[in-house]
């Protein structure tokens, strides 16, 4: 396959910027690319803050991309930052990225996201045409940059570097679709007649997903299963039927994960170091775990663990329905993760009634988040949706066993033990209430008081390939086939 320009457009991507999983995927597949001998540049706003705290370096490049914005003209800087040899260019525009929030204030979204996203857009696009090559695929990720495809195809296609370019848009969460009132459509500077149902109007909004769904070459989400979910009403957040419309070029890639960064045997943060065949350490990181955390030191329980964001898509109801019965049990539970107030309320009183089996730590912090991976017996991902989750691929690669809903990318890749104990990595339930939750998790502790048969379970999770390999070359055949 001759070597692609291909251009990733992301509104964060680790380790630079990140709220979640978009960032790891937007970070990490670029590094997979460039391995396989693609040029690949990644462009960011230049969040000067977060990219700050970040610690990497980054440059000023001596270049500028100028935009129009409301009859002015705007100019952006741009920076750059280079990982393992991939460029990853930051769009300066300090009074819309330099804010102490990414989307918003905590819990919040900034009023002006559209135009913020917006700029930033064609930014991108502008961008692109300023690199050392025609660009042969612009990949783009999320709501925040939905319309770039049509942007492409309407204001830049007699751009000599995005004549042959194609797009491709990835969902990596329909939930968020970047809906904003019609007053803003002026700025888009597109004729009238874009503004219709097949397009991206929805219910006499701007819906900015809409937009990339319908321009782009190519639109893929992060599972092959949500991709079949997201095409029923159950699943597809009232965009499923127009998704329909769609469905001959919409398919599933599965996320991977960067295995050399997730790596239990080199992992400099945990307490001792393990891999497949050699487990022993596991139980020194419980043990440390426990005495971090102020839990008892207990080896005869369980440990249960969870790191998520703590919104309703990942099943936190029906967690805070289990955990009493689950303490009663004398069983151990050690969760991280920030999200709605009244859920971290929750946890936090479920923690201060018995603090020696329970610890919660509102908030996010990687190294803490690495020990939970490594001292946990069983990982807990009761997500009502799941577009692909990283979480319990971390998991599986820590020998920390998941209990998932089987939904989108839980279901794609974890092999659940009641369907194949032989290769088996976890344990799946279907329906999304507390019960079904219980009975998988009661199997599960059943199965790791087995110790022979949860340390054949426990080699399965941790040998399982999450590398980028399959999945990247999915997509370079993907882009080839666009390109044809
Ligand atoms: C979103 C989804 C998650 C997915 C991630 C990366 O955060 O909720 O399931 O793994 O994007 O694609």
């Amino acid at each position: 396959m001759a070597p692609m320009n291909i251009v990733f457009i992301a509104s964060e991507a680790a380790p630079l910027a990140k709220t979640g999983g978009l960032a790891d995927v937007a970070g990490s597949l670029p590094l997979a690319l460039s391995r396989l001998g693609h040029r690949v540049t990644v462009i960011l706003p230049y969040y000067r803050k977060q990219i700050g705290a970040s610690g990497a370096p980054v440059n000023a490049m001596n270049k500028a991309v100028t935009i129009w914005v409301d009859g002015v003209n705007r100019t952006a800087p741009l920076h750059k930052a280079v990982v393992e040899g991939v460029d990853f260019i930051l769009v300066e525009q300090d009074d819309l990225f330099a804010r102490d929030g990414i989307y918003g204030p905590a819990g919040g979204a900034w009023e002006d996201n559209f135009p913020r996203y917006l700029f930033f857009s064609r930014a991108a696009l502008e961008t692109s045409c300023m690199l050392g090559a025609p660009v042969d695929i612009l990949h783009c990720h999320d709501w925040q940059t939905g319309f770039i495809p049509l942007l492409a195809k309407t204001q830049y296609q007699h751009r000599t570097h995005l004549a042959k370019a194609k797009s491709v848009f990835t969902i990596h969460n329909l939930a968020y679709q970047g809906c904003f009132p019609s007053f803003w459509l002026h700025r888009l500077g597109l004729p009238a007649d874009y503004y219709h149902t097949g397009c991206y109007e929805f219910y006499s909004q701007i819906n900015c997903m809409k937009a990339g769904i319908a321009a782009a070459d190519h639109v893929t989400t992060v599972s092959k299963t949500y991709a079949e979910e997201i095409l029923t009403p159950e699943y597809g957040c009232a965009l499923n039927g127009f998704l329909g419309d769609h469905k001959n070029k919409l398919s599933g890639i599965v996320n991977g994960l960067d295995i050399e960064n997730w790596d239990p045997s080199g992992d400099s943060a945990i307490a001792a170091p393990f891999g497949p065949g050699k487990l022993a350490g596991k139980a020194a990181c419980k043990a440390a775990l426990q005495a971090e955390t102020g839990l008892s030191s207990d080896s005869e329980q369980p440990m249960l663990t969870m790191i998520s964001r703590l919104a309703e898509q990942k099943g936190v109801d029906l967690l805070l329905d289990c955990i009493p019965g689950w303490l009663q049990e004398g069983y151990q539970i050690a969760i991280l993760g920030s999200g709605e107030p009244a859920w971290e309320a929750a946890l936090h009183r479920l923690a201060a009634e018995r603090p020696q089996q329970m610890y919660f730590h509102a908030g996010f912090d990687e190294g803490l988040a690495r020990r939970i991976y490594a001292a946990g017996d069983i990982f807990l991902m009761p997500s009502r949706f799941e577009p692909c989750g990283l979480g319990q691929l971390m998991a599986m690669r820590y020998a920390n066993i998941p209990v998932v809903r089987a939904t989108g990318g839980l279901k794609d890749t974890v092999t659940d033990y009641a369907q194949d104990r032989n290769n088996a990595t976890g344990f799946a339930f279907t329906e999304p209430n507390p019960d079904a939750f219980r009975a998988a998790l009661d199997s599960a502790v059943e199965t790791w008081r087995k110790p022979i048969v949860w340390k054949h379970v426990m080699g399965n999770a941790i040998k399982r390939d999450s590398s980028w390999d399959a999945s990247a070359n999915s997509y370079l055949e993907l882009y080839a086939s666009l390109n044809d």
